[in-house]
């Protein structure tokens, strides 16, 4: 379990930072939307206006993501009315990090005051009828990573010892995310995620496997976050970009830059989305 006074630490360093940036806007934001942007997905910044960055290197205690393609900062700002922090840039367990050091920016957003949690990814699509480049709303998911980032003792005043997990995604925010994607005439597909270790990709087998599980999308990321988040109570909206297709039985090589450029091309997609639902919320 994470040591609650290095993620209280780290809101702190953020908080006198952002204070002390608030020359350049005309008030310190108070974020009440976190969003977590995944691989290639780093568009959302363009739809926040007056932003403040924060590298995270200027955040001592705050873990570094070694991936490339992740920018590495949180940007303060406003969508429509609404007061967000983006987290652009998060570790994975592949990368050697603990489950603590994946979910501190999501605990470190919840001590800012966040009360619900955009979480997106890059995910390969299991779901036969699905195409790259689509979106799906996360309905639910499976944590396959034989982690947990709640492991150790509990900190009561984040949440309970065995928090429930009979609805992990908020129901609303996904019937507004459906909507809102009608709305828009953007795809919006609805399925299972897995969360698997990686960083390998994934056998025939193992794609089998996970399809028989009841999965639609696979990917390394998300679903400690989410554990976290609702450990500490946050609505979590979940939406996957499905940058290639993983089927077993026709089985495609799904190259990083591939990942990075479907995900890219659907990315502004899951802005104009994300941005919808969070004016909405
Ligand atoms: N598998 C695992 N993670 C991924 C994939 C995949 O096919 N695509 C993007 N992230």
């Amino acid at each position: 379990m994470q040591n609650p006074e290095n993620v209280q630490n780290v809101a702190s360093v953020i908080t006198s930072a952002l204070s002390g940036m608030s020359g350049q806007t005309e008030r310190t934001p108070r974020p009440r939307v976190g969003v977590v942007c995944g691989t290639g997905l780093g568009g959302l910044a363009d739809a926040l206006s007056a932003p403040v960055a924060l590298p995270y290197g200027r955040i001592p205690g705050f873990p570094q993501s070694t991936v490339a393609s992740h920018e590495g900062r949180f940007l303060f700002g406003r969508i429509g009315t609404v007061d967000v922090v983006l987290q652009q840039g998060r570790c994975h367990l592949y990368e050697g990090y603990a489950p603590e050091d994946v979910c501190m920016g999501v605990r470190v957003m919840a001590e800012l005051g966040v009360e619900m949690l955009v979480i997106t990814n890059a995910a390969g699509a299991l779901n036969p009828r699905w195409d790259a480049g689509d979106l799906m709303l996360i309905t639910d998911h499976v944590n396959f990573t034989g982690r947990s980032p709640l492991t150790g003792p509990n900190h009561d005043a984040w949440g309970p010892r065995f928090p429930d997990m009979s609805a992990p995604y908020d129901a609303t925010l996904g019937r507004i995310a459906m909507d809102e994607a009608a709305r828009l005439g953007v795809r919006l597909e609805r399925g299972v995620y897995v969360g698997v270790p990686g960083p390998q990709m994934e056998t025939p087998a193992e794609t089998r496997m996970y399809r028989q599980l009841g999965a639609d999308a696979v990917g390394m990321s998300t679903v400690l976050e989410v554990i976290a988040a609702r450990h500490m109570g946050l609505r979590v909206l979940g939406i996957s970009c499905l940058t290639n297709k993983n089927l077993p039985d026709c089985m495609k090589e799904a190259p990083l830059e591939e990942v990075i450029r479907v995900a890219g091309e659907a990315g502004e997609k899951l802005t104009r989305l994300v941005a919808a639902v969070v004016e909405r919320v």
